[in-house]
């Protein structure tokens, strides 16, 4: 009589703690993206609830408490994460046997899910699977019964650079938006934030050797309205600028979801902003900017009137005021601005631009030509190389590596820089060739500040070119034309992200997504696996997720591909 009872009871547990075993699960459960390496499907589900807990290896804290704060917000049940507790229902571990540093396993059963990376970095990546298995309403907490399909994943990349780019110059965004985005690098699985934070049309960093970069070059006093070169100047000031603490803040925060930020400090080109602080950084201090078609605001006119000449740019392009590269003095000014970026960056890369550099004024510079001389350079194309590799020695004597377009090639490349392939694939190539790393990022599949449709009419103004989703998907980063010792040296692949004509964080929105989602999978899953329609079905599962996220995405990109 007492053994019936016992069994009656222990059926009872055993009935309830397996309502979600033998659940059947189907392909619409597990879209992912990117898509894992491999993906067995089991039966069963299970049960995030109140009595949920998460046990992490010591090292996992970060991890732990990431996965325990989605859990929470998803149940509005408040989820414990712990290093002490073995009653964990979820385990976060580091597992040597995983070879990649990206890698991870990912074991959901109805009653237990392991995630277990090589590095902390997997664990996290782990996470955001299991974060996509759950219904895309987590985001916003709305789920009252909480289920996970099980499942046995193995994982890694198939780059190790897998980044994401925003020009915060052309237009400026708070820091909560730069959280926003790394947050998004994150849930794409990818690893680096390129932030360009130095332009013509405004200098975005602190630095406190000199102060009139921010109080002048972080502001203009108009931008051209339109497409350039535009119809009128809208007379309004325009800018901003990151405190040192707040990069400070950010890095931490990219850190913690394993983003790399990479700072851009553009040189020699691209320098209007530093020059109308500083003029004597330029060739000719004396000689006003030119805003382009007569667009300068009435404010600088005036200023320029009172006799002072150089001012923040106004309008897009490429403009012949550059520093100077004869004067001593553009290094010391270079010298102390890297200083002060070093620290604020664990990042060994820093990518100093080197694109867009017109050598009209180093031509007619008595200081630049002398400095040709000196060197016993040829032409204005050593003289930039030699700016480069000078900036190049003094960055790797203080452990960093450099980082630039695909222009420093010309001239010859600087010993030990990667190239950023920019122009096409033609200088990634070269580069690869020269046996220098390689990011590629060529405008046809990567510059997501293009049109992404036919129907442009129907699109918010954008600089130009098309770039469809679709496209994106169809890219394939290693050219064929390396041989397969060449290959290594492409390191991945980045989305380029110029802002001229983004004057919001809901345009930019706009134009990374869904584009960026078909580049985490380029640079993510195996080159096997790409599969154009079967993407296209995760990719309209995964919209759901922008929506449940409050994100800005081109839904029409979804109609007419
Ligand atoms: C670039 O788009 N100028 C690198
Ligand atoms: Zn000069």
């Amino acid at each position: 009589m007492r053994f019936a009872i016992f069994i009656t009871i222990c059926s009872l547990v055993t009935s309830c703690s397996n309502k979600f075993e033998q659940v059947v699960n189907s392909e619409e459960d597990y879209q992912i993206i990117p898509k894992p390496v491999t993906l067995e499907m089991s039966n069963g589900r299970f049960l995030v609830d109140s009595d949920t807990k998460i046990q992490y290896d010591s090292d996992l804290k970060n991890e732990g408490s990431y996965l325990a704060e989605m859990l929470s917000l998803a149940t509005g049940n408040t989820i414990v994460s712990s290093a002490d507790t073995d009653q964990g229902t979820i385990m976060l571990k580091l597992d040597n046997t995983i070879t990649n540093e990206e890698g991870y396993t990912l074991s959901v059963k109805f009653d237990k899910i392991i995630i277990a990376g090589k590095t902390a970095k997997g664990v996290l990546y782990g996470i955001q699977t299991l974060r996509q298995l759950m219904p895309s309403s987590i985001e916003k907490g709305q789920v009252a019964e909480l289920t996970i399909p099980a499942v046995h994943i193995t994982d890694s990349p198939r780059y190790q650079y897998r980044g994401m780019h925003l020009d915060v110059a052309r237009h400026f965004y708070d820091v909560d938006f730069i959280k926003k985005y790394i947050d998004l690098i994150a849930m794409h699985k990818m690893n680096t934030f390129h932030w360009h934070l130095t332009e013509d049309q405004g200098w975005r960093i602190e630095i406190k050797k000199y102060p009139k970069l921010t109080e002048i070059g972080a502001f203009r006093n108009g931008t051209i309205v339109g497409h350039h070169p535009g119809t009128e100047n809208d007379n309004k000031k325009d800018g901003g600028f990151y405190t040192q603490e707040q990069i400070k803040e950010i890095v931490a925060y990219a850190t913690k979801r394993h983003v790399t930020v990479i700072p851009e400090i553009e040189l020699p080109g691209h320098s209007s902003s530093a020059i109308a602080a500083y003029p004597y950084l330029s060739c000719f201090p004396k000689e006003p900017t030119v805003v382009t078609n007569d667009m300068m605001s009435e404010k600088s006119k005036e200023l320029q009137a009172a006799g002072t000449p150089k001012v923040v740019q106004e309008t897009w392009g490429v403009f012949n005021d550059v520093y100077c590269a004869g004067k001593e003095e553009t290094f010391t000014f270079l010298q102390d601005v890297l200083d002060e970026v070093i620290p604020l960056f664990p990042s060994t890369y820093i990518h100093i631009g080197g694109d867009e550099c017109p050598k009209e004024n180093w031509k007619r510079c008595p200081n630049c030509q002398s400095r040709i001389k000196k060197e016993g350079l040829h032409d204005e194309h050593e003289l930039q190389s030699y700016f480069i590799q000078r900036i190049e020695k003094y960055l790797n004597a203080k452990g960093k590596q450099i980082i630039g377009w695909d222009e420093i090639l010309e001239g010859g490349l600087a010993p030990n820089a990667t190239v950023m392939s920019w122009r096409g694939t033609k200088g990634g190539i070269e580069a690869a060739k020269q046996h220098h790393d390689v990011i590629m990022t060529p405008g046809h599949s990567c510059y997501f500040d293009h049109y992404q449709s036919k129907d442009k009419d129907n699109e918010p103004l954008a600089i130009g070119g098309k770039t469809t989703v679709k496209d994106v998907y169809a890219y394939e980063p290693t050219p064929k034309e390396l041989a397969a010792d060449e290959q290594k040296y492409i390191l991945g692949a980045q989305g380029n992200v110029w802002t001229e004509y983004m004057g919001t964080t809901d345009h930019v929105e706009y134009m990374i997504l869904p584009r960026m989602t078909a580049l985490s999978e380029v640079v993510w899953s195996t080159k096997a696996s790409k599969d154009w329609d079967d993407f296209k079905w995760r990719l309209e599962h995964f919209k759901n997720r922008y929506d449940n996220l409050g994100l800005n995405y081109a839904k029409h990109t979804f109609k007419s591909e």
